[in-house]
């Protein structure tokens, strides 16, 4: 069985999917939720589904990322995750800690790379006046949301979208990208997803 471990910042909501979907037939099954923010709220969305949980907070690593991330290292490699999945994760892990989990790191990331990296990424699609935004999930990489790309969601900007109303549009959609990208993934596929 493949073992899967999730890290996140917030609510979750992309985690949730990944472990709803975890059950019967998938080829993997969630091991671990982590996250930089003891506060966050997937975390104990994450315990109510039965996975076990791990919370290291970067504010006790003032300028130290190293420890933060010697901190949380330490029960990813306990758990012995075979893939590593970023989901709303928002901290920037080094090239040390992304070189340990090679090839099996994915990220989703709110826009169509290698468009809008970074944050922002509605807010700059329609400042730009995209007819068109999205999500991407891809590989992770020692360089910020440049990975391989492993699946693309798509969805249209509206007229008179925000922020908001288009990061609603594109979460639904990342909502099943995330999921059929990390079943194909787990099952030895790379060819992307695209929606
Ligand atoms: C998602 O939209 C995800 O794409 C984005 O944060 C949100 C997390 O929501 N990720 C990034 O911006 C990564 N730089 P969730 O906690 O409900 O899954």
């Amino acid at each position: 069985m493949t073992r899967v471990a999730i890290l996140i910042s917030g609510g979750g909501s992309n985690m949730l999917r990944l472990v709803e979907d975890m059950t019967g037939d998938h080829p993997a099954r969630a091991v671990l939720v982590a996250s930089n923010d003891p506060g966050a709220a997937g975390l104990a969305r994450a315990a109510a589904l039965g996975v076990p949980t791990a919370a290291v907070d970067h504010r006790d690593f003032p300028r130290d990322r190293a420890g933060f991330e010697a901190a949380l290292l330490a029960p990813l490699l306990e758990a012995e995750p075979d893939i590593l999945c970023l989901a709303g994760f928002m901290r920037i892990l080094t090239p040390g800690f992304v070189e340990r989990f090679d090839g099996r790191m994915l990220n989703i990331h709110p826009s169509l790379l290698p468009k809008y990296p970074g944050l922002h990424t509605h807010a700059r699609a329609i400042e730009a006046g995209d007819a068109e935004a999205g999500a991407t999930v891809h590989m992770v990489t020692p360089e910020l949301d440049a990975g391989p790309m492993l699946g693309q969601a798509r969805v249209p900007v509206l007229p008179g979208d925000t922020p908001d109303t288009l990061a609603a549009r594109v979460l639904v959609q990342e909502h099943r990208l995330y999921p059929a990208v990390l079943r194909r993934f787990a099952a030895g596929d790379r060819t992307p997803v695209l929606l």
